[in-house]
């Protein structure tokens, strides 16, 4: 069976985890989230007390840094379900609703710029990469995990636009937030993942580049698709 490689990469809120699970649907393909396996590091982080929400969280120091990618190291992380009814565990833990808490997704950006817990991960993406036909939705795919991609995309969208998605995303899951909240958490987080030093987000040159603002999650996926079918 042919084995491809699908890499959806983008900022927060741009539409890759919706439009990654369809896409998965569609072509039967194993649907990897990225994100979530930083957000179970910050998770595992912030629960063994390594990240303290009563300290400034940055930056953080040597001894954090080596905790932190002693737990990416360490913790079995492991994608469960279909993709509409995605498991994440740790340690055979269901961190599955944990994992999207405001609080986890800020920590998430400031755990994911330590190069020790990118490397461990990114290891355990290639596996999960090298199992069959995948999409894979992260910050780094076309340009770090996997540089040959068959296909690449890079979903945008403006930061209105964004911002809306996350709170009633948020909403949708009984978490409280106001609207300002969520774009100052949507805009610190893309500060972050545009600037830190390993792997920042960044469109790879070969990927093709859709602005979402303005579609709907079907269209998004039918361009998608014909895009797909005329690459491979
Ligand atoms: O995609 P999601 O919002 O769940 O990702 C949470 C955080 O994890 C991002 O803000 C980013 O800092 C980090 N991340 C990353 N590389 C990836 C996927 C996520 O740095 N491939």
């Amino acid at each position: 069976t042919p084995h491809i490689v699908i890499a959806i990469d983008g900022p927060a809120g741009a539409g890759k985890s919706t439009i990654g699970k369809l896409l998965a649907a569609r072509l039967g393909a194993l649907y990897i989230d990225t994100g979530a396996m930083y957000r179970t590091v910050a998770l595992k982080g912030f629960r063994l007390g390594v990240i303290r929400p009563d300290h400034p969280p940055e930056p953080l120091i040597p001894e954090q840094e080596a905790q932190l990618t002693q737990i990416a190291q360490a913790t079995e992380i492991t994608l469960a379900g279909d993709p509409f009814h995605l498991q994440v565990f740790a340690d055979r833990e269901d961190v599955s609703s944990d994992i999207r808490l405001p609080e986890v997704s800020r920590y998430a950006s400031i755990v994911s710029a330590v190069a020790g817990v990118r490397s461990a991960l990114v290891a355990q993406q290639r596996r999960m990469g090298a199992e069959g036909t995948v999409v894979m939705d992260g910050r780094d795919i076309g340009t770090h995990v996997f540089p040959d991609a068959d296909v690449k995309f890079f979903l945008d969208a403006s930061v209105e636009t964004r911002t809306e998605r996350r709170y009633n995303e948020q909403r949708a899951r009984g978490i409280e937030c106001t609207r300002e909240q969520t774009r100052l958490d949507v805009l610190e987080r893309d500060r972050r993942d545009y600037n830190r030093a390993v792997s920042p987000l960044r469109r790879a040159d070969d990927a093709i580049w859709l602005d979402t603002s303005t579609l709907s999650p079907e269209q998004v996926l039918e361009k998608m698709l014909s895009l797909i079918h005329h690459r491979l």
